[in-house]
């Protein structure tokens, strides 16, 4: 049998010194992104922040792997009390879990918030959870707290590796001395991660947010001109249970979705035999955005996005629609948003039915590409679409019904 080795092995060493400078940067990189308001540059500390933890989290598999399939190094601790040993152990066990459950959590939080992770632009990696706004919240104080007890794991850690040097004069520090590259890379995740934190902790203090409009008050808003509506031909009222107005946008190559909830309709008209009669106004309560992260949602209601305290409705009106077969409509109406009108396409399924008790019902769906600079929604650095693309997809799902 061949004696365990002295020290760790070579791959062992790197992975450990290029982990840890990781972490430090990943923490400090954190602490500041969070603090910045809306911006590119907050969004591409988050990017970096997320291919970074995820690299990080393949580095934590494959020296996991490799801790299994390689002799571990023959560790002399005869110096070290038994107490401190057991500490030990359970400490480096808490090490990995944590530096396995950090990243993973950032990754479910990501999902739950509604924001696709492509790493390096390049590989699209699957939503570990699906889209959920308060899991997404709780996700986000658990990546945190998480993130903090690694932290203070790590510090307790580097204490320990002090204590074995300094008090009991063991070689516990050689089996995993840094050489100078290793030095090099810690310095400088050190110095980027400590540069971001002071410069922009001291120069971009966190910018006041406009307050969101609150969602009941919406819907309070809503019912009341759902009870008069425009329409009198036909007073069409909208399933919101089974209806859904989703957009997606796309920030590098990532998408984030959103939707709004509370819409209705103040115009329908539609009949399959006569569908060049047909008619629709539908307006959007711009106050019921919602995605899976409050700052994002802030900020998008706010002026030079979608200024929702002047423009607090976006309408979508069409008349005499295109049948293209099976069901398929084509709409030329107008959408306005943010006071602006433009020529808008919309191409929908609508399917005429009944609903379990017997009223009248529609289910139309479909998708719309909305260019949002068009509408003014991004304005200033937003503006330039390298960032955030141009295009926004609509996905329409409305399932109206006729009481009688
Ligand atoms: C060891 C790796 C990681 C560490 C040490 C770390 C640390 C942190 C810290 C300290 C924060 C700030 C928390 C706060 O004050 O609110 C944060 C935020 C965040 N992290 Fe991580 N993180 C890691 C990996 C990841 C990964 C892999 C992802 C996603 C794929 C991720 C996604 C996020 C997101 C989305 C935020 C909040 C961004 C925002 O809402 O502004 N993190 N992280």
């Amino acid at each position: 049998m061949t004696p365990a080795p002295l020290t760790y092995n070579w791959l062992a060493r790197q992975l450990h010194w290029i982990m840890a400078a990781l972490v430090f940067l990943m923490f400090l990189l954190g602490l500041t992104m969070t603090v910045l308001p809306l911006s590119s540059t907050r969004l591409e500390m988050i990017t970096w922040h997320k291919w970074l933890g995820i690299s990080l989290l393949a580095m934590a598999v494959l020296r996991l792997i490799w801790r299994v399939v390689t002799p571990h190094p023959n560790l002399d601790n005869s110096a070290t009390p038994p107490l401190m040993e057991k500490a030990a152990k359970a400490g480096h066990i808490a090490l990995y879990l944590l530096l396995f459950a950090v990243p993973l959590i950032g990754w479910m939080y990501s999902s739950a918030a509604g924001f696709e992770v492509i790493l390096f632009e390049i590989f699209r990696l699957p939503d570990l959870v699906s889209k959920d706004k308060i899991l997404a919240d709780q996700l986000a104080l658990l990546h945190e707290v998480a993130a903090w007890s690694l932290m203070a794991l790590v510090a307790g850690h580097i204490f320990a590796v002090l204590i074995h040097h300094l008090l009991y004069k063991d070689p516990v520090i050689k089996r995993m001395r840094p050489n100078k590259s290793h030095l090099l890379i810690l310095g400088v995740a050190l110095a980027v991660g400590l540069s971001l934190f002071l410069n922009y902790r001291l120069i971009n203090p966190p910018a006041e947010l406009p307050v969101k409009a609150e969602d009941s008050g919406a819907a309070e808003k809503l019912a009341k001109t759902e009870a008069a509506p425009e329409n009198t031909a036909a007073t069409w009222k909208i399933d919101h249970t089974a209806s859904q107005l989703e957009f997606t946008a796309t920030q590098k190559s990532a998408a984030t979705k959103g939707s709004f909830k509370l819409y209705k309709l103040t115009r329908l008209h539609f009949d399959p035999i006569s569908p060049e009669a047909a008619e629709v106004k539908l307006e959007v309560d711009i106050s019921t955005l919602q995605l899976g992260n409050t700052l994002i949602e802030q900020t998008l209601l706010a002026k030079g996005w979608f200024d929702v305290k002047t423009h607090p409705k976006a309408i979508y009106q069409a008349k005499g629609f295109t049948p293209q077969g099976d069901n398929r409509y084509q709409l030329e109406g107008n959408l306005t948003i943010n006071g602006i009108t433009k020529p808008q396409l919309v191409e929908l399924t609508i399917v005429p039915g009944e609903s379990e008790v017997g009223q009248p019902r529609l289910t139309a769906e479909g998708t719309a590409e909305i260019s949002r600079t068009s509408f003014n929604i991004g304005e200033g650095e937003w503006a330039s679409t390298d960032t955030l693309k141009d295009e926004v997809t609509l996905k329409i799902k409305v399932t109206a019904i006729k009481p009688q």
